[in-house]
């Protein structure tokens, strides 16, 4: 049951980032937990971070999965437009959103959470699934709720 898995992976994110003050070690094991525990193809994080032209760009950062995408800008694909909109996406056949960014050819749904801290998207989770339709209102409530262990997450 996907109810049950993910009880246990907020009791065991509550462990593993009790006391972990830094933010890339958390997204780190965060990450890696998701991934093995729901067996999805991708989970990992984007950070908002400047860009030597004064802009901001999503950033990859810890993930567990095939390589992906390093650098996403506002406004693009499935995380830009989550960026842009400040509001969770869940992404039911990748191949129906118009600008979906195919950084791995086997993903075929999707669900991006945005991490917003006082007023502005910082950071986002980034789960792909190799099959279609795999999330729902479920997933997006208790991903929102696991991520809170970085801080406030979901809309502003
Ligand atoms: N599909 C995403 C890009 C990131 S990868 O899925 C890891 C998008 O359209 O923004």
């Amino acid at each position: 049951m996907k109810k049950e898995k993910y009880e246990e992976l907020l009791q065991e994110v509550a462990v593993l980032t009790a006391g972990e003050t830094d933010e890339i070690a958390n997204m780190a094991n965060i990450a890696a937990i998701i991934h093995t525990k729901m067996g999805f193809h991708w989970t990992g994080f984007y950070r908002v971070l400047p860009t030597p032209d004064g802009g901001e760009e999503l950033v990859l950062g810890p993930f567990q999965g095939p390589v992906a995408c390093t650098r996403i800008a506002y406004g693009r694909g499935v995380c830009g437009t989550v960026w842009k909109e400040k509001r969770t996406l869940i992404v039911p056949d990748v191949e129906q959103f118009p600008g979906h960014i195919a950084c791995s050819a086997l993903s075929r749904s999707e669900i991006v959470i945005p991490i917003v801290r006082k007023g502005a998207v910082v950071a986002e989770l980034d789960i792909d699934s190799a099959e279609l339709n795999t999330f729902d209102a479920e997933d997006e409530h208790y991903l929102t709720v696991l991520l809170t262990s970085l801080g406030e997450a979901g809309k502003s």
